[in-house]
């Protein structure tokens, strides 16, 4: 009975009010400031309603939640005279790029403190009368690139706490009618002139409350922003150290400086031959330029067979007919009015070696093989014996038993095959069971069959340097 009455009233009253007053509960559409409006505060909203009429010019619906804005949102729904939408805290994570498609007389967007963290850099194409866009709040990071389509009226655009990192120089190319952009409370250390020169129109920027980096890469803006009207609250340098908590006015633009840096080639540790010719330099950059010297053992050098050569960013030794007296330390040394730094290139010459040696990590084992074959000379005869009675019976399971049967130590296992290896090469197949071991120790094979005196340089490293 009394939802009838209540209907009744309802009813009544949609006859008295025009059309697009009839408002989904609980949203209260009425004029305001000359404009059709739907108010739809917090009303608990998952979706863009889609019961408002066409009519309607000004949606709020800020506070809801409504996490996606599909293709074409509003115009699904009727709402295609839209002029300005609010959108703030409304849990908004994903903006699909033609959400507002077709709103051609949309004036004003509030999509502030929502969780978007990328626009596709059409989501407001076409609606080229957008004159305010509020992003503010959102976990943007960085724009990309032509980040906004062409909106040729677009005067004012809030970007105020958004993470933002990085500003493509061109994130603003379209925009040429800006106004105002605040981009305070973000995490930018660097930025271009050349994102702002084109916007003739600007006469606000906010930058304030970002942790710059004052080097040789904000240089650049730090004169064309100091020098330009738009500067108006300090800016704080917040990197490098000894610049932190500074003005940018107070610290001269010099001041905005890059420490050397070196890049070696080929690398650190240089080999030549002797006789040769060898070239090895670093690269180095750095704002202001740095001057480079070079050093050998601590001295400049000054030997004549030593030429030193710069170009742009390289500076490159090279020691004509290397000598013993070369080899040391060669030291690149860069120095600009922020810092100085270095960095050490030893140049050495190849180890001398004979021709039956192995390679260094070899050694150890060759004489350590060495002396357990001058200690085993009595068993071999024994283990020989065996050898070719393996070489001779095929039978795997016997040269198994044999293997388990004894037990030998790891040196004698070693002894044991090096042994074998010496009598290979009368049946290399039928003992293939021992291959991979045959292989392991091969240096020690050469020294089994030559027997030199431990003496013989087998090892014959080192020569000239000793
Ligand atoms: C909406 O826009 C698309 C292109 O973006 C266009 O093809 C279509 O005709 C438009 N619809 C209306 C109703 O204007
Ligand atoms: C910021 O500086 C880095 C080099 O440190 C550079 O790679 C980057 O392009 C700069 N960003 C802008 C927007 O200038
Ligand atoms: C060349 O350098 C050495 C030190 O490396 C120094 O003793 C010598 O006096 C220098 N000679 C000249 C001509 O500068
Ligand atoms: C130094 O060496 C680098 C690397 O090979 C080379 O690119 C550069 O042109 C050299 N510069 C000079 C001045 O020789
Ligand atoms: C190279 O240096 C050695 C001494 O280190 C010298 O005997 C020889 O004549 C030099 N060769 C040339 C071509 O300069
Ligand atoms: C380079 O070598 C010199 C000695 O020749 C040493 O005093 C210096 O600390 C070294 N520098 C670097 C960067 O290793």
């Amino acid at each position: 009975m009394a939802a009838l009455v209540l209907g009744l009233v309802v009813a009544t009253a949609a006859v008295a009010a025009p059309d697009w007053m009839d408002c989904p509960t609980p949203c209260r559409c009425k004029w305001s400031s000359g404009k059709k409006t739907a108010l739809c505060r917090e009303a608990g909203f998952t979706s863009i309603p889609g019961t408002l009429d066409e009519d309607i010019q000004v949606l709020d619906l800020s506070g809801n939640a409504i996490s996606k804005l599909s293709k074409s949102a509003f115009e699904n729904v009727g709402l295609i005279h839209l002029q300005r939408i609010y959108l703030s805290n409304a849990g908004l994570t994903e903006i699909h790029r033609d959400a507002f498609r077709n709103l051609t007389i949309l004036i004003e967007v509030d999509l502030s403190h929502n969780d978007i963290r990328e626009f596709h850099p059409m989501t407001f194409r076409g609606n080229e009368r957008l004159r305010v866009l509020y992003l503010s709040g959102n976990p943007l990071t960085k724009l990309v690139r032509a980040q906004f389509p062409p909106l040729p009226h677009l005067r004012t655009l809030e970007l105020e706490g958004c993470n933002l990192e990085f500003v493509h120089k061109d994130a603003l190319i379209y925009l040429a009618a800006l106004e105002t952009l605040n981009l305070k409370y973000n995490l930018l250390r660097n930025i271009s002139e050349a994102t702002f020169v084109n916007l003739a129109n600007l006469k606000t920027l906010l930058l304030d409350s970002n942790p710059w980096r004052c080097d040789c890469d904000l240089r650049g803006f730090r004169n064309w922003f100091l020098n330009s009207k738009l500067y108006s609250l300090p800016l704080l340098c917040y990197e490098p150290l000894r610049l932190t908590g500074k003005h940018w006015g107070d610290v001269p633009p010099e001041e905005f400086a890059c420490p050397p840096q070196l890049y070696p080639y080929p690398q650190l540790q240089v080999q030549a031959e002797a006789g040769g010719r060898i070239t090895f330099g670093c690269r180095v950059t750095g704002d202001p330029i740095p001057e480079v010297s070079w050093l050998y053992d601590g001295y400049p050098i000054n030997r004549t067979w030593i030429m030193i050569e710069a170009e742009y960013q390289w500076t490159n030794v090279s020691v004509n007919n290397v000598s013993e007296s070369d080899v040391g330390t060669y030291t690149c040394l860069a120095k600009n009015l922020l810092d100085t730094a270095s960095m050490n290139f030893s140049l050495v010459l190849p180890e001398v070696v004979t021709a039956t040696t192995v390679s260094k990590s070899n050694n150890k084992i060759v004489w350590w093989g060495l002396l357990v074959v001058s200690l085993a000379v009595m068993f071999s005869a024994v283990i020989t014996i065996t050898a070719v009675c393996c070489v001779r019976n095929k039978n795997l399971t016997q040269r198994r038993n044999l293997k388990a049967s004894v037990s030998f130590t790891d040196q004698e296992k070693k002894l044991l095959d090096v042994s074998i290896a010496t009598t290979t090469d009368r049946g290399s197949d039928s003992c293939e069971a021992l291959g991979p071991e045959v292989e392991m120790i091969e240096p020690p094979v050469h020294i089994t069959i030559e027997r030199e005196p431990v003496s013989s340089n087998l090892v014959g490293r080192k020569i000239n340097t000793m």
